[in-house]
């Protein structure tokens, strides 16, 4: 039997992080859902191409946080999702999805935290000046950014860095780190 980890990504964007999830080499799990927010995201033409099962909702059509949650939760559930990674998932996790998987539900954020938390951290730390930014992968808790940290990476800051120089490094170091991180995460997890 295979000791493979259901995982599940959870996406808004673009979806490399998504992208660097599936193509590391001997992560011992299976992504068995993607879930996004953002019927026109990019990553759903990712999770096409390898064959991810998807759930894209709109919060259009939900009452509240708490409504939509329990469709995901329901989604979850029903794939027998043991590990939730969030990668550029850009809503809140609320107490719906928390009660069930809280230690379970990992977050990458472009910043080394307790910097730079919530929205744009990387444009934060360039027009704070300073010299080293970063990655930080952190469990979920009910607040923005602010779950225990299970691993960082520091990234440099140069006098020549733009703005699309600077995410592209932060985007190397994250697509190295996360797989990583999970690699090891589920090591432990099989112990
Ligand atoms: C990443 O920089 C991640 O740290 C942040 O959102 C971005 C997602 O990028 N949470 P992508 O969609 O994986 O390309």
């Amino acid at each position: 039997m295979s000791d493979n980890k259901r995982v599940a990504v959870f996406a808004s964007g673009t979806g490399s992080n998504y992208e660097a999830i599936m193509e590391a080499k001997h992560l011992p799990c299976e992504v068995v859902l993607l879930v996004s927010d953002q019927p026109g995201a990019l990553v759903l033409e990712k999770a096409a191409k390898y064959n991810t099962p998807t759930f894209v909702f709109d919060v259009e059509d939900y009452k509240d946080q708490a409504d939509y949650e329990q469709k995901i939760v329901e989604k979850l559930e029903k794939a027998k999702v043991e590990w939730i990674f969030l990668a550029g998932y850009m809503r809140i996790i609320g107490p719906t999805l928390l009660e069930k998987y809280e230690g379970s539900i990992v977050n990458i954020h472009p910043s080394l935290l307790p910097s730079f938390p919530g929205l744009d951290a990387i444009g934060q730390a360039m027009d704070a000046g300073v010299k080293k930014t970063g990655v930080t992968i952190h469990y979920v808790d009910a607040g923005v950014d602010t779950g225990p940290i299970i691993a960082q990476q520091s990234v440099a800051i140069t006098e020549h860095d733009t703005r699309e120089t600077l995410v592209e490094k932060i985007h190397a170091v994250e697509h190295e780190l996360y797989p990583q991180t999970i690699h090891q995460l589920l090591a432990e997890d099989s112990n």
